[in-house]
């Protein structure tokens, strides 16, 4: 999603009486960061999770607590808060809150306010499971995903606060903020296929012993969440990082470079764009022992010979096309970062390159945060720092121009 979707918005925030409804506070604070006005509105309900106090602190603004209070109504009513929203986002949607939602119902500061609103509405969801998976509610989504300008986002399945495991968590935040930007952007990437490689490899020296780093793919995983999100096809060949969870996208999981090249090959050439991210092994043991080798006294050595560069021979295959991928490289580099970039960007031959200077402090291999600059093949430089997933907005605010997308 544009980095910049939110800046201007006026968001309204309507929160029910659940027990995520504490995350409300996270929720509007990033709101804000990103540019958009907040405003809240919240049932008798949601007061017993979060005080008013506290999100009108967050928010900046009074909030809209009791449409029976004079006061309130003279000062910013509910149909003031419905005629000034651009969009208006229910969290957490309880099953109670969908319920009178569905029935058209007008009962509370929430849901006066929501009825009088004409503009794009995003229900997220939280409850426990059984309630979620009720008929009733059931019935009620159903009357809610046929009712126009409606949209929903989560419940995502996990551990719950009473202990079940299943549908009814609210959703993460990023999951919420790309739903608020979906209101607004047409999906930029839509009817783009995007190909990335992610995590580490792992090479083999024995059926117990292999060669491989650190990497944890989370840099990857979020290029790929940014692209799904602005509407793109999205494959990763994800070498072997822990649980990773359901994704919304497609993951074909190898071990090896050889694996990984395989599977980028019989696919580059139909991606609008390819993103290499992957800590590709540079060496393996030259053979690998069908057995598990014995340790014995002394030093002992193993002779490694070079992987493919899965990236290299990509760009190669695809260079002459008439239409080929755009085609993004990550460089990891502890110093001369950005000549060391430089290089593998000519040498690769590739559109962008994405310097990584992993031995700066909250920057590369199994951290969330990371500090980059972005060199175009052009010779136009970006720097960006934060969190893997802003990092990957900027790239996909940059690929995109190069795709032609707005
Ligand atoms: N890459 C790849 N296959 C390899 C090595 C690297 O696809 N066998 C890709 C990486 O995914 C990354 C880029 O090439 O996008 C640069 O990777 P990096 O490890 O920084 O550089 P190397 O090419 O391995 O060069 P060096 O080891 O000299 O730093």
């Amino acid at each position: 999603m544009n980095s910049h979707v939110l800046q201007g918005k006026r968001i309204a925030v309507g929160v029910g009486g659940g027990i995520a409804a504490y995350k409300a506070g996270d929720f509007v604070r990033e709101l804000r960061r990103q540019g958009a006005t907040v405003k809240v509105s919240m049932t008798k309900a949601a007061q017993e999770f979060i005080t008013p106090l506290t999100l009108q602190s967050l928010s900046g603004d009074s909030v809209l607590t009791d449409y029976f209070d004079a006061s309130q109504e003279e000062k910013f009513g509910h149909l003031h808060l419905a005629r000034w929203a651009d969009a208006y986002v229910v969290l957490p949607a309880t099953a109670d809150l969908l319920a009178r939602i569905a029935a058209g119902m007008a009962n509370d500061a929430v849901t006066t306010s929501l009825l009088a609103f004409r503009g794009p509405v995003l229900l997220a969801p939280a409850m426990n499971t059984a309630m979620w998976e009720h008929p009733a509610t059931q019935r009620n989504l159903a009357v809610l995903r046929a009712t126009p300008n409606t949209h929903f986002v989560g419940p995502a399945s996990g551990p719950l606060a009473d202990g079940d495991v299943g549908p009814g968590r609210l959703s993460e935040l990023n999951d919420l903020i790309d739903g608020v930007k979906g209101l607004f952007s047409a999906a930029q990437l839509t009817g783009k296929r995007v190909l990335i490689t992610a995590g580490p490899t792992r090479e083999a020296m024995d059926p117990v012993r292999f060669i491989s780093n650190p990497s944890t793919g989370k840099m990857g995983l979020a290029v790929a969440h940014e692209a799904h999100a602005r509407g793109a096809t999205v494959t990763v060949v994800l070498g072997p990082v822990g649980d990773v969870g359901a994704l919304p996208f497609e993951v074909v999981k190898v071990v090896t470079a050889d694996d990984m090249l395989e599977a980028v090959m019989k696919r580059v050439e139909q991606a609008d764009a390819f993103i290499a991210s992957a800590a590709v092994s540079d060496w393996k043991p030259q053979t690998v022992l069908a057995h598990k080798a014995k340790k014995t006294e002394g030093p002992q050595t193993i002779t490694v010979v070079r992987t493919p560069d899965v990236l290299m021979t990509a760009s190669a295959k695809v260079q002459a096309n008439a239409k080929r991928p755009v085609l993004v490289g990550f460089a990891a580099e502890t110093h001369e970062v950005i000549n060391y970039a430089k290089g593998k960007l000519t040498r690769k031959g590739l559109d962008l390159i994405v310097a990584n200077d992993v031995s700066a402090a909250g920057a590369g291999f199994a951290v969330d945060t990371n500090q980059v600059t972005f060199i175009g093949a052009d010779g136009t430089t970006s720097s960006a720092q934060g969190s893997k997933r802003e990092i990957a907005a900027k790239l996909w605010d940059l690929v995109a121009k190069k795709l032609g997308a707005p």
